[in-house]
């Protein structure tokens, strides 16, 4: 039997109601936070994620799925969806539109990542991207609406954290420091980042390695060599979430995993998730649309991976319920008379047709089972309502409308059954 490539999932109901629940509650907070939807393609130039991303970063030279087409053109499954939005922002021209332009995306990003539980291959993120303002006031919107959706899904005791990463400016003498700093110690750096040293310290403070980490413990931070215009950013940003009631912790060692990012960067984790417990990620990009061949834009956004948020609300204060259910299941019992039968059927199937045209969510029995067969279905199916029509109902022109919920059952003129079916799912009776 051919298999699923390993970490990929198959989303099944009941679970995929869930799914859509989830995305419905994205999609509803992008519009109470005004941010619009934009969908970019599924693969992109490999070059657009190795300057933007970072040559040195694992993304880029471990987790890509780097194919070349039959035109031998370079191409990768997006890993993220910063830099093809940002790429669409310019190639589009959104940038000598109305600005700040407010975005989001929802969809697959792709990584050659070792699975385990809130880790796949193939994931889906959502993410907000805000272009075009410089202000802490955005990070802080981006953060508040990251923060909303943990808190509409009942995840309570997140925990923000946040960093500073400053900008080129700051960075370079950071950088001058930091390598003189490790390179004493780089023989117990792992292989990886003892080439990533000489390049981009940075990389090396993000390394998950154990013996990484014992070497970063106590490197020159960042902020003894904050700029003005980044201090008075950071200094800022951590006002105004206090202002707005929000608590975080500094992260000293948060620097994230994506070389785009300038000042800013933060995270939003949730403990009992485990290993895998950040939910979302992100940070200020003010360099990134100028990297790729833009004017200087301002950026900040975050993503989440709903995978992980799934887990998370699984096992949080309230689950998503996946809600399934059928307003009317249309049973048909058969008639000893095979004729009969045929006709009971084939006006059972109008009626489930009629029902179906006033947007009742219906279904029946294709397979002519049983009665008891046809009533456990419709229970399975959670159905609310059915619609017995049998040789009686035939005979005297009516429907047996049986509530599932209630457990009455009423004889309905077969006339007034789409009205009386209307009124009862709309507003209920018992
Ligand atoms: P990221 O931290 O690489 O940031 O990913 C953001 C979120 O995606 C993570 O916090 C996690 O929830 C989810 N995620 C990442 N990798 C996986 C995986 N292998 N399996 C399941 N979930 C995963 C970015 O991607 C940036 N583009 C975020 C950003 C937007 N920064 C600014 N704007």
């Amino acid at each position: 039997m051919i298999k699923a490539p390993r970490g990929t999932n198959d989303i099944l109901p009941p679970e995929s109601h869930k799914w859509i629940y989830l995305e419905g509650l994205l999609r509803r907070l992008s519009r109470v936070y005004n941010f619009e939807e934009i969908r970019t393609p599924m693969f992109e130039h490999t070059e657009l994620f190795s300057r933007t991303v970072g040559e040195t970063t694992d993304i880029v030279q471990k987790e890509m799925y780097t194919f070349q087409d039959k035109g031998k053109r370079d191409l990768t499954l997006r890993p993220e969806g910063t830099a093809p939005v940002v790429r669409a922002f310019l190639e589009r021209g959104l940038d000598s539109g109305a600005l700040p332009k407010k975005l989001f995306y929802l969809g697959p990003m792709f990584r050659y990542e070792k699975p385990q539980a809130g880790r796949y291959r193939e994931f889906r993120q959502y993410g907000v991207e805000i272009l075009g303002s410089g202000s802490p006031y955005s990070d802080v919107e981006a953060i508040l609406l990251g923060i909303r959706i943990a808190e509409e899904l009942g995840l309570l005791g997140t925990t923000l954290f946040i960093n500073t990463i400053g900008c080129p400016v700051c960075r370079e003498k950071h950088k001058e420091d930091l390598i003189k700093h490790l390179s004493d110690k780089a023989s117990n750096l792992c292989p990886d980042c003892q080439s990533r040293l000489g390049k981009n310290p940075l990389r090396v403070l993000d390394c998950k390695n154990p013996a990484c980490r014992q070497v970063t413990g106590d490197v020159p931070s960042i902020h003894d060599y904050l700029c003005c215009d980044c201090k008075e950013h950071w200094e800022a940003l951590k006002q105004l979430l206090t202002s707005m009631g929000l608590e975080y912790s500094v992260d000293h060692a948060l620097v994230r995993g994506l070389d785009y990012y300038t000042k800013t960067v933060f995270e939003l984790k949730w403990p009992p998730l485990g290993a895998q417990d950040t939910i979302i990620g992100g940070g200020r990009y003010d360099g990134l649309v100028e990297d790729l061949g833009g004017k200087p834009v301002p950026g900040v956004g975050f993503a989440l991976g709903l995978e992980r948020l799934l887990l998370a609300s699984d096992k949080g204060e309230r689950p998503i319920e996946p809600g399934v259910y059928l307003d009317c299941f249309v049973v048909t019992p058969e008639s000893e008379d095979e004729s009969r039968s045929r006709e009971i059927m084939e006006r059972g199937f109008h009626l489930l047709n009629d029902f179906r045209s006033l947007g009742l969510s219906c279904d029946f029995d294709p397979l002519r089972r049983s009665i008891r067969a046809q009533m456990k279905h419709a229970n399975r199916l959670n159905a609310r309502y059915v619609a017995i029509f049998g040789e009686e109902e035939l005979k005297k022109n009516k429907v047996a409308i049986r509530s599932m919920e209630h457990g009455w059952q009423k004889e309905v003129e077969l006339e007034r059954v789409l009205g009386f079916m209307k009124e009862e799912v709309s507003g209920g009776s018992d």
